[in-house]
């Protein structure tokens, strides 16, 4: 039961990272201003009201599936979650509030695409340190 609640928030975590980076890119190189804050928009509502639960569970069950393991897979795993926790917190989750009240106001400016590069850079580093978290999970499992 906890290993599947475990899979689900990593299902869903990464698939909210995956599609916040791929709307934001898409929406800025294709979409009106309009349609790039209604991206901005949705990416902190519903976004990160599913997103922080997602990578809490996860992080939280990972925790506790890891009491009887041990081995360089599961101690990897722990070690990459602070990362990926802190870039949550402290560039990921404001980035996204910060420039949703940009694009809501019609803010396009520099301001709002050093935030955006920004968030990019922090969004492709948890991909690959959710993807690495994965892989060894997965390998934990026997499936790889
Ligand atoms: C965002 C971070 C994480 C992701 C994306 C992730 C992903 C995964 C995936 C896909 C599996 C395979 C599940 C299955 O096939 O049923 C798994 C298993 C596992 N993960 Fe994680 N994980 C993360 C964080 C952690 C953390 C922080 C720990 C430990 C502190 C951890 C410990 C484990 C353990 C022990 C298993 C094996 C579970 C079992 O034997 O039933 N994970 N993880």
């Amino acid at each position: 039961m906890k290993s599947k609640i475990h899979l689900i928030g990593a299902i869903l975590s990464t698939l909210c990272i995956g599609s916040f980076f791929t709307s934001s890119i898409l929406s800025e190189l294709f979409g009106s201003t309009e349609f790039i804050a209604t991206v901005k928009h949705l990416i902190v509502l519903p976004g990160l009201l599913i997103l922080v639960p997602a990578i809490a569970i996860t992080g939280f069950t990972g925790v506790i599936l890891s009491k009887d393991r041990k081995g360089l897979l599961v101690a990897n795993k722990k070690k990459r979650m602070p990362f990926i926790g802190a870039n949550g917190i402290l560039i990921l989750i404001p980035a996204a509030i910060f420039l949703n009240q940009l694009a809501a106001s019609g803010s396009f400016g520099m301001k709002f695409y050093i935030v955006q590069g920004l968030e990019l850079v922090a969004g492709a580093s948890n991909l690959f340190l959710m993807g690495m978290n994965i892989r060894d999970g997965l390998k934990m499992k026997g499936k790889l």
